[in-house]
């Protein structure tokens, strides 16, 4: 299925989709099933419980429709490989499409994935579900972060630990560490201010200046992308698949604003 013009990635654009996870309980989806690898697939088939399994398929299968579309191929073609920066074992860490200058990354939280796909440069996408934690981890917030939390009145303090959390995730994840590296290092911008990285202790200068952004997402979830490299323009879309596994097209929801997918027959 060819997509219109506008859902495709341009230079200087960073994409990011958010599609809520198919359940696999009844149906299995395999139309989407099919998309993926057979080391895709070993993993999907190695979750003990049906909402990891959705999450995953509905990640990996979303991630090969974009590509497919943006580089022109059968969703079943793309050959991808994830690279470790703390060791050599392989089949684990960033995800890359080796030979294409294509940058991608994906995340699940809850009942929602995300993927971001550009051309800027590498890219960590991360997606988090407001207080799904009962009592945050406040180790992963630097002192300054967690003098700002602090100041939060009680009732915002999940949203406000929650942004942290997606927007220090998603540097890591552009940057290829994950949590490989302690996050407390990090400090990102307080929680109602545009999202910026304020600093990161041990690091002079690792790689290309790091760009973050929020991304709009589902209630009660909080979004955030990082990409190494210029500044670029965020355009969101919210997709969804069909109960057959169809995935609806995704749509241009421009910088922030939230449109719903196209039903069937519009
Ligand atoms: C990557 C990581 C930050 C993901 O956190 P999370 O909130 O649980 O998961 P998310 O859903 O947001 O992201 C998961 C996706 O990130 C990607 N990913 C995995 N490792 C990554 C890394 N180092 N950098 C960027 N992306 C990574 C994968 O695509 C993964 O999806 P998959 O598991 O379906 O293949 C975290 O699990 C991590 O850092 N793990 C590795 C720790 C490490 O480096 N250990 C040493 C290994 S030798």
């Amino acid at each position: 299925m060819t997509p219109p013009p506008e859902e495709l990635v341009r230079p200087g654009e960073c994409h990011v989709w958010t599609a809520r996870a198919v359940s696999v309980r009844a149906s299995g989806a395999p139309a989407l099933l099919k998309l993926l690898d057979a080391g895709e697939r070993a993993r999907y088939e190695a979750f003990l419980r049906d909402e990891p399994r959705g999450l995953y398929l509905t990640a990996h299968a979303l991630l090969r429709d974009l590509v497919g579309a943006q580089l022109d191929l059968d969703p079943a073609e793309p050959s991808f490989a994830a690279v470790c920066r703390t060791c050599t074992s392989g089949g684990h860490g960033k995800p890359v499409l080796p030979g294409s200058p294509l940058h991608l990354s994906l995340s699940h939280a809850g009942d929602q994935v995300a993927v971001a796909l550009t051309y800027a440069g590498p890219v960590g996408v991360d997606i988090e579900e407001i207080g799904r934690v009962g009592d945050p981890p406040l180790t992963v917030l630097s002192a300054e972060e967690r003098a700002a939390y602090d100041r939060l009145p009680a009732g915002e303090r999940a949203g406000g630990f929650t942004r942290y959390w997606a927007r220090k995730e998603a540097v890591l994840k552009a940057t290829g560490d994950g949590l490989s590296v302690d996050p407390a290092l990090l400090t990102v911008s307080a929680p109602d201010a545009p999202a910026a990285l304020l600093s990161w202790a041990e690091r002079a200068q690792p790689h290309p200046p790091v760009r973050l952004y929020d991304v709009p997402a589902p209630d009660d979830y909080a979004a955030a992308v990082a990409v190494l490299g210029d500044g670029c323009r965020v355009v969101r879309h919210e997709v969804a698949y069909d109960g057959d596994g169809v995935l609806r097209r995704p749509r241009r929801a421009g910088d922030g604003v939230l449109r719903r997918p196209r039903r069937a027959g519009d």
